[in-house]
């Protein structure tokens, strides 16, 4: 009865307990076994009850032993035949990217010219050649055309003089000029207040050049135009004095240098004091201590009327400047081709920037 009772109160959990109670309860050596020897010693009287009990407690224990079993081996079966998980093992490192350094720099400048009140706009990188050339007073065959060496894209049907020719852009002053017809269609439509334009459009441009460590034929610009009444030389300077206080280390020189583009009069480079030597010269800086950072001037009252606005009562001004070179000099990168490389090594470095 004891037996009986303790076989009833018998859990198994494993494979290993599951072999406690078969030695214990079934095997010849268990304490079934012992009380069958028992039986021997039993007066005959009662030898036959006793038997029977003692089968019965043999059922029992067969009973719950297959039962038991069955459960031990579904529970395996769950696990399946996967080793153990070993939870000590360290984890795999989930790796995040990062942000590539010119899209960094692309939102920082972003960020300090709509902080003085500039708009984003884009317009098409696959244009026609009115748009990056003749409204911006680059006539057919001049010899500023050949400052921007062109992808052609497709050539003009016969008859429509070159402005037809489809290209890719070679910088993003076409924006400037989709700018300014918008304004013209508004002026059309019947609108009557002049609303000043004050936008940056940063975008990728196209040049056919070789790739080296210096030139790339894809690459990106910013470039930002104001138009309104009386814009002024001053209110330029004043916009360019402030980003680069903003973008570079304090201290930083700049400095304006005459210059010419077909669409400004007059016309401007910016330079400032190289921030890879402080000045002093390197080879970023050529050894002159200075490093050129954008073209920029007064836009032409010819593009502004190109445009349909009236050149006697807006004027503005326009800049533009390459994002990989405020990168180059902000990080020190001294090869343009990293930039396309997609090298680990040297995207990681900009982890937390
Ligand atoms: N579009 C000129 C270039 O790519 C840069 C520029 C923009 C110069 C605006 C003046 C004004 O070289």
């Amino acid at each position: 009865k004891a037996i009986s009772q303790e076989i009833e109160q018998q859990t198994v959990a494993s494979k290993e307990q599951l072999e406690q109670f078969r030695l214990r309860y079934i095997s010849r050596k268990g304490v079934v076994t012992e009380l069958f020897e028992g039986l021997k010693t039993v007066p005959s009287v009662e030898r036959r009850a006793v038997g029977q009990a003692l089968n019965g407690l043999k059922n029992l224990a067969q009973e719950r032993f297959d039962s038991f079993s069955q459960s031990i081996e579904a529970q395996q079966d769950a696990v399946g035949s996967a080793p153990p998980t070993d939870l000590t093992l360290p984890t795999v490192p989930n790796l995040s990217g990062t942000q590539h350094p010119l899209s960094l720099v692309r939102q920082r400048i972003i960020q300090i010219f709509e902080r003085i009140g500039f708009d984003v706009a884009d317009g098409p990188e696959i244009e026609s050649d009115w748009y990056n050339f003749g409204a911006l007073n680059f006539p057919d065959n001049h010899p500023a055309r050949d400052m921007q060496d062109t992808f052609f894209v497709e050539k003009a049907t016969a008859g429509s003089e070159g402005s037809g020719d489809m290209l890719l852009r070679t910088h993003t002053s076409n924006v400037q000029i989709r700018l300014m017809e918008r304004q013209r269609a508004a002026t059309a439509s019947g609108e009557t207040t002049f609303r000043p334009i004050r936008s940056i459009m940063p975008g990728r441009v196209y040049r056919n050049e070789t790739i080296s460590a210096r030139a790339h034929c894809m690459f990106h610009q910013v470039e930002g135009i104001y138009i309104d009444r009386n814009v002024g030389f001053k209110d330029l300077k004043d916009t360019l004095y402030h980003f680069v206080k903003e973008m570079f280390e304090p201290g930083t020189q700049i400095r304006f240098r005459p210059s010419y583009f077909p669409f400004t009069e007059p016309s401007a480079e910016i330079d400032i004091s190289c921030q890879i030597c402080g000045g002093k010269g390197c080879n970023i800086c050529k050894h002159s201590g200075w490093v050129e950072i954008a073209g920029s001037g007064m836009i032409d009252p010819q593009v502004i009327a190109n445009c349909g606005i009236d050149p006697e009562e807006y004027t503005g001004f326009a800049f533009g400047m390459g994002i990989e070179r405020i990168t180059q000099l902000k990080f020190v990168v001294n090869d343009l081709r990293l930039y396309t490389e997609n090298d680990v090594r040297f995207l990681r470095q900009f982890e937390g920037v």
